[in-house]
């Protein structure tokens, strides 16, 4: 196109009613529908306002500090991993797959005991989690004493009691049944231990400052993953379990700090003798729409 004085001479009536129908439409869009019109385009790619829309709703309430510097770099050093034949390969994923289809949520626990150093080293493992940006938003509370786990069942089962009469539906009541749970949890105090996993909805610094934690319950989903494949590994058991509506008062009676919330509680220990599980079926990685190969 040819933009010299003929075609400005030519067409500036239209070009300044562009103009003016550009601003006034931006204007009308601001002031009627708060509507921002800039130049990004939405396919350009804003890490920050990524971060903003999947963030937690309930994450990062309140919580102030912008983006981080790169002033404090980590130093990044090699990493190498052992390679292993594709045969071994193969032999190791295999053995880790049938070593992790044994693992069952087991419901009734012998009080045998399991040395702290064990659930000690249980944890720690579920901390080589990935986080995101190395936030590592979990914590880990383990409660060994009789007095403070027979107090958590009382919690558990008044709230549990609630839930099943009152609180949650017929269907849910129902879906239940296969697996035989009431709100009784008498493995709460025969369990040698409780292991109580907190997300912190932002984490404190060394001097009081809020730090930002992004994708915690994801996170944390991982790591407690990794703690019950560590718990399958020691030949331990446990049930995976939210306690629905217990959370508050078993915050409070552990006396953790108001950035805490509780997702899990995980009693750990040893099958009672006379254990049972439900005979439940897995999906085969056939029927799995994930696994499969484009
Ligand atoms: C997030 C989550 C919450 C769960 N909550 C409970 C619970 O409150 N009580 C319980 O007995 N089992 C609970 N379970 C265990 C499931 O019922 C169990 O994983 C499922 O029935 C499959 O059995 P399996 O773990 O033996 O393969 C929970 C599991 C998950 C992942």
């Amino acid at each position: 196109m040819d933009f010299s004085a003929p075609f400005l001479t030519n067409y500036w009536p239209h070009l300044l009613a562009a103009f003016i129908g550009y601003f006034t439409i931006k204007f009308l869009a601001r002031s009627l529908f708060g509507i921002e019109i800039t130049r990004r385009f939405s396919h350009e790619y804003d890490p920050a306002r990524q971060l903003d829309l999947e963030r937690d709703e309930d994450e990062n309430q309140g919580v102030s500090g912008g983006p981080q510097s790169f002033e404090d770099m980590t130093e990044h050093i090699p990493y190498r991993l052992k390679k292993y034949t594709e045969k071994e390969t193969f032999r190791r994923a295999v053995e880790f797959y049938r070593m992790m289809d044994e693992r069952r949520t087991v419901r009734h626990f012998s009080d045998d005991a399991v040395p702290l150093g064990v659930v000690q080293t249980l944890i720690k493992t579920a901390g080589t989690s990935p986080s995101g940006a190395h936030t590592q938003p979990w914590t880990y509370v383990v409660v060994q004493d009789f007095n403070l786990k027979c107090q958590i069942r009382k919690i558990v089962e008044e709230e549990e009691e609630i839930n099943y009469r009152k609180r949650m539906s017929a269907t849910w009541v129902k879906d239940l049944e296969k697996l035989r749970t009431t709100w009784e949890r008498n493995v709460l105090d025969v369990a040698p231990y409780l292991i109580m996993v907190f997300k912190q909805a932002y984490g404190v610094g060394p001097n009081g400052e809020r730090i930002n934690h992004y994708y915690s319950e994801i996170s944390i989903s991982i790591s407690v993953g990794i703690l019950l494949a560590a718990i399958q590994n020691a030949g331990l058991v446990t049930v995976t379990s939210t306690p629905l509506n217990a959370g508050p008062a078993l915050r409070t009676l552990l006396a953790r700090p108001v950035n805490e919330k509780l997702l899990l509680l995980l009693p750990i220990g040893y099958p009672a003798h006379n254990a049972t599980v439900p005979d439940l079926q897995r999906r085969d990685i056939k029927d799995n729409h994930g696994s499969d190969v484009m």
